[in-house]
């Protein structure tokens, strides 16, 4: 016959043990949330956890009984704060399927037409632009808004003092600890500077973005945009700056026979340099891009400076290019016959609905650049 008296108290202990992890394994089974495991897991292991108390007698046991029992004791906690661990996580990975499965959107819906959004002229202009010259095997490089004095001004040839930095209208930053100004970069020049220290000519890109001049009025917005472009190869010359240029004015005009007229004129950082004018007609408040013999000016130009590669660590006895900088705003206002520039940065939405585009009309030369 069984005799309680002659069970050995290291079974008893396995028994009570058992038990009681029966008792916390069946509480976390049935926990139907997250707040249910977490009270399991302080009744047993909580500072007055069952568990946590029975850790507690092993100070006051024989170095004999505190042998057995330490390990089963530890044994129990971890077994209970694992089935707790894979609980929780369960709960947590039921939780968020069903809260994915509630909040399914319906990607293929038509969008309903007062919730349209649409594209700002700017960013389709550049998205054209991006088109033209990708088609012409420019890539796009880009630069900080906030700049140096060396990028913006010194290396692009406009020394210290030079009359060129009060043309500017340049925003200043507050001086740095090494009494360095920064400059909200007054043209995308700068890229060039960038991309030619940091890549091995030859270079074809264009870089868009934005610009900054102290200037506002109804031309003149203290923030605007631009887009430079820069091709330096060993024997680049004005020839390929007034094809190219011609090329990319007909395609973004959309006009074959555009008239285009370059005018001298002077840059720092270019040697010859030009101004770009394109044929136009104005007629009472309107304006016919390609017809009539009014002219508008639309870009800057020239021919790299020697002084300017060689700021950027090229060679000027074996490589030469030219270089351009166009006012990204002001083409999309002639194009699209908007006029006033101050509209485009107000945020109005319905500005933005009349001259804005429909997203999923993505500018390619192929489909035509804007529908
Ligand atoms: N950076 C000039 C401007 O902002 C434009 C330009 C760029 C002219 C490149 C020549 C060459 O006015």
């Amino acid at each position: 016959m069984p005799n309680n008296k002659s069970e050995k108290p290291s079974e008893k202990l396995a028994e009570n043990l058992a038990d009681l992890k029966s008792e916390f394994v069946s509480g976390i089974a049935a926990a139907v949330d997250v707040a249910a495991v977490d009270a399991v897991r302080i009744s047993a292991l909580g500072k007055k956890g069952r568990i946590s108390l029975l850790m507690k007698t092993l100070g006051k046991m024989t170095p004999e009984e505190r042998s057995v029992s330490s390990p089963a004791f530890n044994a129990l906690k971890d077994e209970i704060a694992a089935a707790v661990e894979a609980r929780r996580k369960a709960l947590e990975g039921a939780a968020l399927d069903a809260r994915l499965a509630t909040e399914t959107v319906d990607v293929t819906l038509p969008v309903r037409a007062e919730r349209q959004g649409h594209i700002h002229p700017v960013s389709q202009v550049m998205d054209e632009i991006i088109a033209i010259f990708g088609d012409m095997g420019f890539s796009v490089a880009d630069g900080p808004d906030i700049e140096d004095d060396f990028h913006n001004f010194t290396a692009l040839n406009i020394p210290p003092e030079h009359p060129a930095r009060q043309m500017h209208d340049t925003f200043y930053l507050l001086e740095d600890a090494n009494g360095e100004r920064k400059v909200l970069r007054t043209h995308t020049s700068p890229v060039q500077i960038r991309h030619m220290m940091n890549n091995p000519p030859p270079h074809r890109i264009i870089a868009p973005g934005r610009t900054y001049r102290s200037d506002s009025d109804i031309t003149h917005t203290p923030m605007f945009h631009q887009v430079e472009g820069l091709v330096i190869d060993k024997a680049t010359h004005m020839g390929h700056l007034k094809g190219c240029l011609e090329e990319f004015a007909r395609a973004f005009f959309e006009v074959d026979n555009l008239r285009m007229r370059f005018r001298p004129s002077h840059f720092p950082f270019t040697e010859p340099s030009a101004e770009v004018d394109i044929g136009c007609k104005r007629d009472g408040g309107e304006l016919r891009i390609g017809e009539g013999d009014d002219w508008l000016e639309i870009l800057g130009c020239g021919m790299v400076h020697p002084k300017v590669l060689e700021h950027a660590g090229i060679d000027s006895s074996i490589y030469q290019g030219f270089a351009f900088g166009v006012g990204i705003d002001r083409i999309a206002m002639l194009k699209y016959g908007i006029p006033d520039l101050r509209a485009f940065f107000e945020c109005d939405l319905r500005w933005l609905k009349h001259y804005g585009f429909v997203p999923s009309d993505v500018p390619t030369l192929a489909q035509g650049l804007a529908r």
